[in-house]
C-alpha cells in the first residue's frame, strides 16, 4: 500500500491496494490513521460489488440504513445506489440528488458517522472531462484558523442540527421528486444537539463540527447572535484554502472522514449524462482512538 498526499488541500490517494482482499489489522490501522490525517482517501481502480463494499466499509463501524430506505442494493439495505439513471420503464435506479449542498452526513443524528465510502461505477463526462465532483472542506484546518475570541466564545457550546433543514432545501431544487418527510420519518430523526468543537478520535485534534446543511441554531445564544455566529462559521469554513474537489474516475472508491470534513455533491450534469455510485455510511460505533494507537 502506498499513500500519496494530494498536492493541495485535504486528501490522499491509496495506491497498490485491492479492497476485495480481507483487511488485516495493520492495514486497517494504517487506513484509519490516514483517514484522520488526510480526511479523504481515494482508492483508484477498484472493482467491488455491493457485498465487498459493505465488507470493507463495515470494518470501520456499523453501516447505517438510510432513513429514506430506498434504492438499496438487493439484499443489502446498507448499500445505497446514488444515480440519475432510470430503467426502461422510467423507474429511478438511485437517489438522484444526494448531498447536493454543503453538509456532514448524520450530524442530525445522536450517533454520528465516522465515514462515507462511495464506489463509482459510472461517472458523467462532457468534452472528455468528468462531471459530478464531490467537494470537501477540511474542518481540522477550519477550527485551527478560527479567531481566538470565537474559539473562546463557542468552547463547550452545542448547536442544534435538524434533518428536515437539508431535506427541505433538496425538495426546493428544480425537478426534485422528494416529498415532505412523513411524520414517522420525522419522529425517527428529531433535532439533536452536537458540540460545535469536537476532539477527533483519531488525531486528538479539535475540529469545527458544524455545517450549513443541518445546523439551525446555537443553544444558549439569543436568536440574532446565534444566526450571526452560524453565518460567520459557515462563511469561515467555506474558504477555498480548506477545499479539495474530487474529480471522479470509474472504479474510484472514495472514503471520507465525516467528523473532520464537510462535503458537497456538485450537480453540474444532466439526465442524459449517467452517474451511478454505490454508497455505504459508516457510523462512529468503535473506539477509534484505541484502534488507531
Ligand atoms: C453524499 O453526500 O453522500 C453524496 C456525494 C456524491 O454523490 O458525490
Amino acid at each position: 500500500m502506498r499513500i500519496i498526499a494530494n498536492n493541495s488541500g485535504p486528501g490522499a490517494r491509496v495506491e497498490e491496494f485491492d479492497l476485495r482482499q480481507p483487511l488485516e489489522a495493520p492495514d486497517f490501522r494504517t487506513l484509519l490513521r490516514a483517514l484522520g490525517n488526510f480526511g479523504v482517501l481515494c482508492f483508484p481502480r477498484q472493482d467491488l460489488d455491493a457485498a465487498k463494499l459493505a465488507a470493507f466499509a463495515g470494518r470501520f463501524g456499523t453501516l447505517e440504513v438510510n432513513v429514506a430506505n430506498m434504492f438499496h442494493a438487493e439484499g443489502l439495505p446498507e448499500i445505497m445506489h446514488l444515480s440519475n439513471m432510470r430503467d426502461a420503464a422510467g423507474t429511478p435506479l438511485g437517489l438522484s440528488d444526494a448531498g447536493q449542498g454543503w453538509h456532514t452526513d448524520m450530524s442530525y443524528s445522536h450517533d454520528i458517522a465516522l465515514a462515507n465510502v462511495l464506489h463509482a461505477k459510472l461517472v458523467p463526462m462532457r468534452d472528455g472531462q468528468p462531471l459530478g465532483d464531490t467537494q470537501f472542506l477540511d474542518m481540522h484546518a477550519a477550527y485551527e484558523d478560527l479567531p481566538d475570541e470565537v474559539k473562546q466564545r463557542l468552547e463547550g457550546r452545542v448547536a442544534v442540527h435538524d434533518f428536515e433543514k437539508f431535506w427541505d432545501v433538496m425538495r426546493l431544487r428544480p425537478g426534485s421528486s422528494r416529498g415532505p418527510l412523513t411524520e414517522a420519518q420525522k419522529a425517527r430523526k428529531p433535532p439533536v444537539q452536537q458540540p460545535i468543537f469536537r476532539v477527533h478520535p483519531v488525531t486528538g485534534r479539535r475540529v469545527l463540527y458544524c455545517n450549513p446543511g443541518y445546523a439551525i441554531r446555537i443553544a444558549g445564544l439569543e436568536p440574532a447572535e446565534s444566526d450571526a455566529m452560524l453565518a460567520f462559521l459557515f462563511r469561515h469554513q467555506m474558504q477555498a484554502k480548506f477545499l479539495h474537489s474530487h474529480h471522479w474516475t470509474p472504479g474510484d472508491v472514495l472514503m471520507w472522514d465525516n467528523i473532520a470534513t464537510i462535503h458537497n455533491a456538485v450537480a453540474d450534469y444532466g439526465p442524459d449524462e449517467p452517474r451511478f455510485i454505490l454508497r455505504a455510511q459508516v457510523m462512529a460505533s468503535l473506539d477509534y482512538g484505541a484502534l488507531a494507537a
